[in-house]
C-alpha cells in the first residue's frame, strides 16, 4: 500500500534542515530508528532525506545527527551531550535539540533514539518542534506493558475490534506487515513489553510453551524486537501436570521446580530475550499455589528461579478473590481481597517477581477507589494494571475516553508519606519505597481496519502510552495531541478533542455514577441489568432496597477503608469527606441522603442519568457537524457508533430511573418522564 504524503504546513519550516542526516550505526533498534526517521520525513514532507554514516558524510557535512548518546559523544562535539551537561536522558530517554543549522536526536539507548524519532515527528507535525526547540525526556515508568487477552482460537476475551492479530484457528497466524505496524504504533508511544496470549491459559493455549509453537512465537518476538519490545507469555500454573504429566504442580515440590527450569531453558533457546511469564493464578478458576496450601510468593518465586538465569521476570497478577461467594453473607467483601492476600506477603517475593495490581479493588469498573496496596507495599516490585479495551466502558461502541479516568488515578494521593500521589510514586523500584515500576494494560486492538473498532478509541491506546511515559500529563493535553496528529491541527481536531473530553463524564453519568458498580448485563458487560449480579457468586453487590443502596465498607461495615493509610481511611469512612464519585462504593446511604449540591441521593441518581443521556445525544449532534470535513468511512462508522451509544444511554437512563422510582415511589422533582 502506498503511504499518504500528508499536507503538513507545520512541518515545512524544518524541511531544509532535514535533507541530510548522519546516523550512528548500531543494532536492529537503531536501524529501525533510522528507518522511521526516513519514512516519517517522506510522509510528512514528501522527500527522502539522504542518510549517511559518520565515515561517509560528504564535505558539506550533515545538519541532523541521530544515534545513542554514547556514540554521538564519541563522534561529534555537541556540548549538550557532554556527561556534565545536565541534559543527558535517563533509561530509555532521549534528547532532541534544533538550533540554527543543526539538529540532534540522541537516545540514552537505541530504544531511546527510536522514541526520540517518533516524538520529534509528532512534535514537528504539530508545529512544536521548530528552530530553538530542545527537549530531554526520560520515561517515568521503566515497565510499559500491553497485555493481550487473545485466545489461540483467534477470538479475544473482551475484544471489541475484530479477531486476534496473532492467532487463528488454534495456530499462530498473522500478517507480518500488520504486526510490524502494531509494533510501530506501540513503540511510537514508548511501549516496551507485550504479552501476546490471554491470561486465562486454557486448552490448546497451554501448548504455546511447547516446541509445536515456540518457533512461531520466536518469529513474532523477532518482529517486536526491532521496535525495542520484548514479549511475555502467559502461562498456566498447572502446566507441570496438565502438560508435563507430573502428579502435581505444587511449587515446593522439587520435581515441579525442575520441570519449570527445564521448560524455561527450552523456551529461551527459541526466544533468548523473552521478558518472562505473566501469571493469573488462583483466580476465576485458574490453578495456583492455594491448591497445594502454598502462598503466592511460593508460586511466583519458584517460577522466578526458572526464568531468572535467562534474564527473565515473572509478572504475577493480584486479581485473586473468592468468586464462589454466597450473596447471603454480607461479611465477605470482594474489595478487600487483593490487600488481604498480598499485603502480608510484602517482602516475600523474589526480586525477579513483579506484582501486577488492578487499579481498583474490583475489576475495571467505571469508577473505583484505588487498590489500597498502592503506597502500602514497600518491599515488593509492582505495576498497576489498567484496561484499554472497553469491557465495562462501552465495548468500543460508546465513546469513552479513558485518560480522563487515568488522570484521576495518577493524581490520587495514597497519603502514605510526603510524596505519595501515584504520579510521584511511579518510578524505578527501590527497596523500602513504594515505587510503582510501571503499568500493564489490556489492549483494545483487533483485526478491524481501524485497529480499535471505534476510530476514536485509538486515543485510548495512544493515551495509555503517553500517560504512563509521563503520568503528569493531563487527559486534555493528550486528547489535543491525538486529535491534531490524527486530523491535523485546526477546528476539526478541536471538536474531536472536545468530544473525547466530554465522553467519560457522560458515560459515567448514564452508566454508573457515585461509584455504584456492576449494574451491567452479566458476562456480556454491556447494557443495564440492575440486579444481574445481585444474587451471584462474584461478590459484586449494591444491595439496593426501598430505603438505601450501597455497601458499608467503613469500620462499622466490612472494614475495607482501614486498608488505606490512616489519613485516607478517615477521609473515606466519613460520608461528608468521601469523594462523592465514590460514595456508594464505600457507604450505604438512604435515598434521602443530602449530597453536596443540596439534592437528595435519589434526585442525583435521576439527574445524572437524564444528563448523561442528553450529553450522549449532544455528542451525536456534534459529530454530525463534522460531516463535510471528515473522510466518509471514518464519519459514517463513528456516526453509527454514536447512534448506538444513544440507544444504550437511553436504556441505562430509563431502566435505572424506573428501577429506583419503583423501589422508592418518589417522583423526579423536575417532572421528567420516568416509565413505570
Ligand atoms: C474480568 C474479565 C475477565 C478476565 C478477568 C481478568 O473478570 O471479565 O474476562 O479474565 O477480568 O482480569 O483476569
Amino acid at each position: 500500500m502506498q503511504e499518504r504524503v500528508m499536507d503538513q504546513a507545520a512541518a515545512k519550516p524544518l524541511a531544509g534542515l532535514l535533507e541530510s542526516v548522519c546516523v550512528e550505526q548500531g543494532g536492529e533498534v537503531a536501524a529501525q530508528a533510522e528507518e522511521e526517521f526516513r519514512r516519517g520525513i517522506k510522509r510528512l514532507l514528501g522527500f527522502s532525506p539522504a542518510m549517511y554514516t559518520p565515515g561517509t558524510v560528504p564535505s558539506g557535512g550533515c545538519a541532523v545527527f541521530l544515534g545513542t548518546v554514547s556514540r554521538l559523544q564519541k563522534n561529534s562535539d555537541f556540548a549538550d551531550l557532554r556527561p556534565d551537561s545536565g541534559k543527558i536522558p535517563g533509561a530509555d530517554g532521549f534528547f532532541i535539540k534544533i538550533s540554527g543549522k543543526k539538529m540532534v536526536i540522541a537516545g540514552q539507548n537505541e530504544a531511546g533514539a527510536l522514541y526520540g524519532v517518533f516524538r520529534f515527528l509528532a512534535l514537528m507535525q504539530t508545529g512544536v518542534a521548530r528552530d530553538g526547540f530542545e527537549l530531554s525526556e526520560t520515561p517515568k515508568s521503566p515497565l510499559r506493558m500491553i497485555n493481550h487477552w487473545d485466545d489461540i482460537s483467534g477470538s479475544i476475551e473482551r475484544g471489541y475490534a475484530g479477531r486476534s492479530i496473532f492467532f487463528r484457528d488454534g495456530r499462530i497466524d498473522y500478517e507480518e506487515r500488520r504486526i510490524a505496524d502494531y509494533a510501530r504504533l506501540l513503540a511510537s508511544v514508548g511501549i516496551n513489553r507485550i504479552s501476546i496470549n490471554n491470561v486465562n491459559v486454557r486448552a490448546q493455549a497451554k501448548l504455546l510453551i511447547t516446541e509445536e509453537y515456540l518457533g512461531d512465537v520466536a518469529s513474532l518476538a523477532a518482529i517486536f524486537r526491532r521496535y525495542g519490545i520484548k514479549i511475555f507469555l502467559s502461562i498456566n500454573f498447572g502446566a507441570p501436570w496438565s502438560l508435563g504429566k507430573l502428579p502435581t504442580a505444587d511449587p515446593l515440590d522439587p520435581a515441579v521446580a525442575a520441570w519449570w527450569k527445564e521448560r524455561a531453558a527450552l523456551i529461551y533457546k527459541y526466544i533468548p530475550d523473552l521478558a518472562g511469564f505473566l501469571v493469573k493464578a488462583d483466580s476465576e478458576g485458574e490453578p495456583g499455589p492455594f491448591q497445594y496450601n502454598r502462598t503466592h510468593s511460593d508460586g511466583a518465586n519458584m517460577l522466578a528461579q526458572a526464568v531468572k538465569p535467562h534474564g527473565g521476570e515473572i509478572v504475577w497478577r493480584c486479581f485473586v478473590y473468592n468468586c464462589a461467594q454466597d450473596w447471603r453473607d454480607p461479611s465477605v467483601d470482594r474489595a478487600r481481597a487483593a490487600y488481604d492476600h498480598f499485603m502480608p506477603l510484602d517482602g516475600a517475593f523474589d526480586d525477579s517477581v513483579i506484582l501486577q495490581i488492578k487499579f481498583g479493588p474490583y475489576d475495571f469498573q467505571v469508577r473505583e477507589p484505588l487498590t489500597p496496596l498502592f503506597g502500602a507495599l514497600k518491599k515488593t516490585r509492582h505495576v498497576m494494571e489498567l484496561q484499554i479495551t472497553q469491557e465495562y466502558t462501552g465495548h468500543q461502541i460508546d465513546l469513552c475516553y479513558l485518560p480522563w479516568l487515568w488522570e484521576d488515578i495518577m493524581r490520587f494521593d495514597t497519603a502514605h508519606g510526603p510524596a505519595s500521589t501515584i504520579t510521584e510514586l511511579v518510578g524505578p523500584y527501590k527497596k523500602g519505597s513504594s515505587f510503582i515500576e510501571g503499568f500493564a494494560a489490556v489492549s483494545n486492538v483487533g483485526l478491524d481496519r481501524n485497529w480499535t473498532g471505534h476510530t476514536l478509541a485509538q486515543a485510548n491506546l495512544y493515551g495509555y502510552g503517553r500517560m504512563i511515559w509521563d503520568p503528569s500529563l493531563s487527559a486534555e493535553e493528550i486528547a489535543r495531541e491525538w486529535s491534531e496528529l490524527s486530523f491535523g491541527p485546526g477546528d476539526t481536531a478541536r471538536v474531536i478533542a472536545g468530544l473525547q473530553m466530554s465522553s467519560y463524564p457522560a458515560y459515567e453519568k448514564y452508566n454508573a455514577p457515585f461509584g455504584v458498580c456492576f449494574m451491567v448485563t452479566p458476562h456480556l458487560h454491556y447494557g443495564p441489568n440492575i440486579e444481574g449480579y445481585e444474587f451471584s457468586r462474584w461478590g459484586t453487590y449494591h444491595r439496593a432496597d426501598n430505603r438505601a443502596i450501597g455497601i458499608d465498607r467503613t469500620p462499622s461495615g466490612t472494614g475495607y477503608t482501614n486498608q488505606y493509610s490512616p489519613k485516607n481511611a478517615e477521609m473515606f469512612a466519613n460520608p461528608s469527606t468521601c469523594p462523592e464519585n465514590l460514595i456508594l462504593f464505600i457507604h450505604r446511604l438512604r435515598y434521602d441522603y443530602i449530597m453536596k449540591n443540596g439534592e437528595t441521593l435519589l434526585q442525583n441518581i435521576y439527574d445524572t442519568h437524564f444528563e448523561g443521556c442528553d450529553e450522549a445525544a449532544a455528542m451525536l449532534e456534534k459529530w454530525k457537524s463534522l460531516k463535510n470535513v471528515l473522510e466518509v468511512e471514518i464519519y459514517e462508522s463513528v456516526l453509527d457508533r454514536f447512534e448506538r451509544q444513544l440507544v444504550n444511554a437511553r436504556e441505562w437512563r430509563d431502566q435505572i430511573n424506573t428501577y429506583f422510582h419503583r423501589k422508592t415511589g418518589i417522583a423526579d422533582k423536575r417532572g421528567r418522564k420516568i416509565y413505570d
